[in-house]
């Protein structure tokens, strides 16, 4: 179609079916856009969007390659009326007024808004090359502008960083340095409960500006898997190339380089989530909701049950994944109830489970984020205390499972110290 449309470019009468094209797809855009829809169709369509969107750091993505809602390219006039909707549905700066309902809500839209504007676009793109090269052709100038934006910039995709934290965040000045002159590949988002605005006042910190609005998150409870929802959601409406996400807590510190972290998250087609088939816990918590066991059937037999550590690395695609459920409240129904027994660790399960149903093949099955557990039953790792903090630990957790470990936890506020002076060693 598109070397008919460049060929009669100029002629009037083919140029009445292609009116009609265009006015129907403007159609489907405004449909789409006015009334969102999450049928089944549709996510077969995000689906294909998403992969194609996905770069690594050997490949760059070309700026058109993923929409950027503030560039706006005047080539292509189709996709200008839908770029200006989606910059106004944008959450940006990131202190909001939404409830959790419309933040999921708005976050789902505009991700769905997103791929159309990416078929849109790249309909618009090759139309525009069709275009100039027939032009070219006929020895006139080319059509496009400089100043429309579609010069070769080329854009990384971003890890998102979330950080859920409580009172403070100790290790803020070693991350300071692992951030340090990596601009353009990551963007920070921190929850923080009890919120406190004045949390990062100094301006030439990596979290200056970088909270966002939070409420309150129990230990093992729905309401902290509630604040890595709100984390993924504004992640999401924050910038289109945040293409993983990295959930750290603040008792998490960096034992790797960004660089390499960087180039093993990115390379991956899989989010890295831990996946523990049995515990001796697990029959507990699995009944241990209001209602019992009989609450998760038909959807979560047992065996469908699973486990892992909270801190996860999700793709973007597995991101909306649980944005649509928790929207919808069909598996996260099962795992929003008040707890009956001892501890439900309903972080510890909800993904895990999710993922064991939904994508099992989606996952690495292993965490980034070392954690060592001590020899008797407990719910609590072990935290490093400043005594223990010395090269030959941190050496250890490096080389563990063929350089695997990108983060580490639970470290005491008092190591922040201590840390800071092995920081040439962790960033190595
Ligand atoms: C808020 O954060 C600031 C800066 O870290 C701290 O000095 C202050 O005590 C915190 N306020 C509350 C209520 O925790």
């Amino acid at each position: 179609m598109k070397t008919w449309r460049a060929h009669h470019w100029f002629d009037i009468a083919s140029a009445i079916p292609l009116v009609a094209i265009l006015s129907f797809s403007l159609f489907v855009v405004w449909h789409f856009l006015t009334e969102p829809s999450y049928s089944l169709g549709f996510s077969i369509f995000r689906t294909d969007a998403s992969s194609s969107l996905l770069g690594s750091a050997d490949q760059p993505l070309k700026i058109d390659q993923v929409t950027s809602a503030f560039q706006e390219d005047k080539c292509c006039r189709c996709a200008l009326d839908e770029e200006k909707r989606e910059k106004s549905r944008r959450v940006s700066p990131l202190l909001h007024g939404f409830s959790d309902t419309e933040l999921l809500k708005r976050a789902i839209e505009m991700e769905t808004a997103t791929s159309i504007r990416y078929f849109a676009k790249l309909d618009c793109i090759h139309s525009d090359i069709a275009e100039t090269k027939n032009r070219k052709n006929a020895g006139s100038r080319v059509p496009c502008p400089d100043s429309c934006g579609r010069e070769s910039t080329t854009a990384r995709v971003k890890i998102a960083f979330i950080f859920m934290i409580t009172t403070s965040l100790p290790f803020e000045a070693l991350w300071n340095k692992y951030f340090q002159g990596k601009g353009g590949r990551y963007n920070i988002y921190v929850h923080a409960d009890p919120f406190n605005a004045t949390l990062f006042a100094d301006r030439s910190s990596v979290f200056f500006g970088r909270l966002i609005p939070s409420a309150k998150a129990d230990r093992g409870s729905p309401s902290l898997v509630m604040a890595s929802q709100r984390l993924l959601a504004n992640a999401m409406l924050d910038d289109p190339l945040n293409q993983y996400f990295a959930l750290l807590s603040g008792s998490c510190i960096p034992i790797r380089s960004f660089d390499y972290g960087y180039q093993k998250i990115t390379s991956s087609k899989k989010s890295f989530l831990e996946m523990i088939i049995f515990e001796p816990v697990m029959e507990e918590r699995y009944r241990g909701r209001e209602g019992g066991a009989v609450t998760m059937l038909p959807e979560i037999p047992f065996d469908k049950f699973r486990k892992g550590a909270h801190w996860f690395v999700f793709i973007r695609r597995h991101a909306l994944m649980m944005l649509k459920d928790q929207y919808e409240n069909k598996y996260w129904a099962k795992f929003d109830r008040p707890c009956i027994v001892h501890f439900c660790g309903t972080d510890e399960h909800y993904y895990h489970t999710l993922f064991n149903i939904l994508e099992p093949e989606g996952v690495t099955g292993k965490t980034v984020t070392h954690v060592v557990w001590p020899s008797w039953p407990t719910e609590h790792p072990i935290m490093y205390q400043s005594w223990d903090i010395k090269k030959e630990l941190i050496e250890d957790m490096r080389n563990k499972d063929d350089g695997h470990y990108l983060f580490a936890r639970k470290f005491h506020e008092d190591t922040a110290e201590s840390l800071l002076a092995l920081a040439d060693l962790i960033l190595q």
